[in-house]
Order: structure tokens, then sequence, then C-alpha cells
């Protein structure tokens, strides 16, 4: 059995209202709940987290070495601005999958770029919250192949 961090970033603790017309209605915590569901169907552990400040989230990147065989990141509005958390991945060489519920290439343009993609295994993106389970679902393959 391995164990994955599913970590947000900021503004996704406001879930539910922050403007439903791009996120949904569903709310953080009931997102947790379908991961650690799907986890455990997988038959994994899963860890969630969520952090408003750009700090907190490169610790828990440091911290889930060793202790995670790969993370689920929505790093929300750092995506697209965060040379720290990009280094933080590439220094742990921790394996991600870059998240975001809105379809983050059909909005304005300062969202096309993100700073996690060059490091990130993959991109998910516009599939709300299905999206993170989605996610794990590929975090299980790429564990798959690399034998674990
Ligand atoms: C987001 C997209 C980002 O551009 C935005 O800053 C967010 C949420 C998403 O999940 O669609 O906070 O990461």
């Amino acid at each position: 059995m391995a164990s994955f961090l599913v970590l947000n970033g900021p503004n996704l603790n406001l879930l539910g209202q922050r403007q439903p017309d791009i996120y949904g209605s569903t709310t953080l915590d009931q997102i947790e709940a379908q991961c650690l569901d799907h986890g455990a169907r997988l038959g994994h552990d899963v860890v969630c987290v969520q952090s408003n400040h750009e700090g907190a989230l490169i610790d828990a990147i440091h911290q889930a070495r060793g202790v995670h065989a790969g993370c689920v990141l929505n790093a929300g509005a750092y995506t697209h601005t965060s040379i720290g958390l990009m280094d933080a991945i590439a220094a742990t060489e921790l394996p991600v999958v870059e998240l975001h519920l809105s379809n983050i290439h059909a909005r304005e343009p300062f969202r096309h770029k993100s700073y996690i993609a060059s490091v990130a295994i993959g991109q998910i993106c516009g599939f709300g919250p299905r999206g993170y389970l989605l996610a794990l679902d590929a975090l299980v393959g790429n564990l798959r192949d690399r034998g674990g």
C-alpha cells in the first residue's frame, strides 16, 4: 500500500462559495472525501493538505519526500507565478500531477503559463472535481510503471 498527497493551494478552501460558475458547487471537504474514498478503492492511503501560503506548500512538498509515492497538486494561482514551487518539485523529484478544476487554457492568457507543468509528470484540467480522481489514477499508474 502506498500513500499519495493531495495538495491544494490558495483560495481552494473557498470552493463551493468561490465563483461557482467557474469552479462548481463542490466544497474542498467533499473533494477531499472523494479522494480518500477513491484511494481506499485503489488500495492506497491519501493525505489531503491545503494552504494559502506559498512557503507552506513548498514545505509540504519537501516533507512528502520518502513519505508519499506522488502528489496531486492544485497550486491555484501559484501555478502561474511560483518558481519556488517548481524548484521544490524538481529538487525532491516527487512525481506530481498538476491539477486544475477549470480548463486554464480556455481562460485568460495569464493562466496559460504554468511553472508546474515543466516539472510535473502530467497535467489534468477542465474536468472539475473528477479531475482529482483521474490524477490519483495517473499516480497509481506511474507507481506501477516504476515497479511499485
Ligand atoms: C485553478 C486555476 C487557477 O488559474 C486559479 O488561480 C485557481 C484555481 C483551478 O483549479 O482551476 O485558483 O487552479
